[in-house]
């Protein structure tokens, strides 16, 4: 039979690339919740919409077309048709995503075609509010999270391997300062689910997190 996987926790915690895993191991979907609030974003920085208005940040989402369509190299992101794959990594978009997140207009219709994407299918979804929002029902539900300095060290491995130089202590500031304002949001803030398993993958490999979550899944 297959189950909904809930996948949550802080930023750079190794989320994505152990849901990718996971989700083929068990044939499953894999839907990367953080790529649609990054589209989104990049959207508004384009059209210069203000980020803090949350008004215009809902009417912008409701004339969007965002999609997720898996490929062999990793999942693709589509925004009105446009691959955006690579554009919503930048630092510019890491840098306004939580402040775009934060608003419960676009929350709400975010977390409404989430569950449609999820619907009646084995899913693995990462994000920040899965556990506890998108996906209250998910047979299992798991928060991931490492020391914020590990953190930093596995975003700055990953970057080097896209071309990217941003220096480690900035990484960090970054990384601290995007989990406080998921955290300290009104809506939907990051928090574990309270049946969520705890996973701390500090010392752990992406293989054994891997293999810690296939165990949890009953595989
Ligand atoms: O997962 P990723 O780091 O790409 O997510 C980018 C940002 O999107 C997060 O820092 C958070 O502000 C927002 N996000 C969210 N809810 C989710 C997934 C991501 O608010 N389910």
């Amino acid at each position: 039979k297959s189950i909904q996987i809930a996948l949550d926790g802080p930023a750079a915690a190794g989320k994505s690339t152990i849901a990718k895993i996971v989700a083929e191991q068990l044939g499953y979907i894999y839907i990367d919740t953080g790529a649609m609030y990054r589209a989104i974003t990049l959207k508004a920085l384009n059209e210069g919409i203000n980020l803090s208005d949350n008004e215009a940040a809902g009417e912008l989402l409701a004339k969007t077309a965002i999609d997720l369509q898996p490929s062999e190299n990793g999942q693709l992101v589509f925004l009105d048709q446009q691959n955006v794959t690579e554009a919503i990594r930048s630092q510019e978009v890491t840098g306004s995503v939580s402040e775009m997140a934060a608003h419960e207009s676009v929350r709400l219709q975010m977390v409404k075609l989430q569950q449609q994407l999820a619907e009646g299918r084995g899913v693995v979804m990462d994000g920040r509010d899965i556990g506890t929002d998108v996906l209250p029902k998910a047979e299992l539900k798991v928060f991931m999270s490492a020391s914020v300095e590990e953190r930093a060290r596995r975003r700055f491995e990953e970057n080097k391997k896209r071309n990217i130089h941003t220096p480690l202590e900035e990484l960090q500031g970054e990384i601290a300062k995007r989990d406080q304002m998921d955290s300290e949001r009104e809506v939907s803030p990051l928090r574990q689910a309270d049946d969520a398993i705890y996973l701390d993958t500090t010392s752990l490999t992406i293989r054994e997190a891997a293999a810690e979550i296939l165990r949890l899944a009953g595989e």
